[in-house]
């Protein structure tokens, strides 16, 4: 069973996805945080610009909502081209990979989402494209077969991946900039949420409500745009418009978020160590299967903010919870556990 979650970094819905899309960064100036990548960004990008060539590849790995798409429109923006959209497991075979990249003007933005899924033979082609903006295909075959080379228009290949240990060696090689894309802090959400505050017209919400929703979206952009819509609809509905603090607990206790940021799923998962597993240490895939619920998910979506919040260790025997864990929760700790000697 997956469970549906309020937090979930995903974009659940159309309706979500352009309430997302119209709250999106327009220019780089609009992006909050993150300040290495937008000046590595700022520097790669004048001095292409200065060169009149095309911007590097860059590869942009993190958890979900994080704003890996957002920036490569932004860069795109930046570097007054267009960018076309697609992702790995779209790509199934080299064609559809000819066909996205042939369509491209010189200089345009391919962003690859997902790219770690990229089927083995598309990665194949993709090589000689992003180093000499050349494909090779074969054409016929048995005795006739040739391999015809297509020329491209120069173009900058934007990678996304969640999981960065899934970009194989030689791909990751081929991209100019890599950059790793950490969770925000308190009072970047809280400046993110002032910006999408105004955007959606809620001037009136006090700056101590924001804060609120900023401590509870899980260090995640896109969290936090979805709890502000949360807590203006429960507003409306249940507080004649008041946007005020104790209107924001409410709505936000009515979405089972608690003031760690913590949804259902995540108080499940470390439930399930201090309760099944005596607080660890217990491999990803116990978990997983007590749990009903899918290894990579856990792993991508759940785990990186357990352990960036110091509620979960990751051990050489497995997942252990930490003294934080169980101060803050009351759960199980191992009283061997290698967490009480060593975080990473
Ligand atoms: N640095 C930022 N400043 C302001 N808003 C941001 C920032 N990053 C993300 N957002 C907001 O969060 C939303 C989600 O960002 P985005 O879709 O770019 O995430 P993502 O990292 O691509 O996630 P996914 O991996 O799920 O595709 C955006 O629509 C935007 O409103
Ligand atoms: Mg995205």
């Amino acid at each position: 069973m997956a469970t549906e979650r309020i937090i979930t970094p995903d974009a659940v819905s159309p309706v979500d996805e352009q309430a997302n899309f119209s709250l999106r960064p327009r220019a780089l100036t609009e992006f909050v945080g993150q300040a290495e990548l937008v000046e590595r960004i700022r520097i790669a990008v004048e001095a292409v610009k200065q060169r009149d060539e095309p911007m590097d590849h860059v590869l942009l790995d993190g958890p979900p909502g994080l704003g890996k798409t957002t920036m490569a429109h932004l860069i795109a923006e930046e570097m007054g081209v267009r960018v076309h959209l697609t992702s790995g497991p779209a790509l199934t075979r080299g064609s559809d990979l000819v066909g996205a990249l042939t369509k491209l003007n010189a200089g345009d933005v391919l962003f690859i989402d997902e790219i770690h899924r990229l089927p083995p033979a598309v990665e194949e082609f993709i090589y000689p494209a992003m180093e000499d903006f050349r494909i090779d295909v074969s054409v016929d075959s048995g005795m006739h077969a040739r391999t015809l080379s297509i020329q491209l228009k120069p173009f900058t290949l934007i990678g996304a991946t969640t999981r960065s240990g899934l970009v194989s060696a030689p791909m990751r090689g081929r991209f100019g900039i890599t950059h790793h894309l950490r969770y925000y802090d308190a009072e970047e959400l809280f400046e993110i949420l002032r910006r999408s505050s105004r955007r959606l017209e809620l001037e009136s919400a006090p700056e101590s409500a924001l804060r609120i929703i900023a401590g509870r979206s899980r260090g995640t952009p896109r969290i936090a745009n979805r709890l502000l819509r949360r807590v203006r609809d429960y507003a409306q509905v249940r507080a004649d418009g008041d946007f005020v603090d104790d209107v924001a607990h409410r709505a936000l206790a009515l979405e089972g978020v608690d003031e760690h940021g913590l949804d259902e799923l995540d108080r499940a998962y470390l439930r399930t160590i201090s309760e099944t597993y005596r607080g660890g240490p217990v491999g990803l895939e116990a978990i997983a299967a007590t749990m009903g619920e899918d290894a990579g998910t856990l792993g991508d979506v759940v785990e990186p903010y357990l352990l960036q919040r110091g509620f979960l260790a990751r051990t050489r025997r497995g997942r252990e919870l930490t003294p934080l864990a169980a101060e803050r929760f009351g759960f199980h700790v191992n009283p061997g556990s290698e967490a009480l000697f060593e975080s990473e």
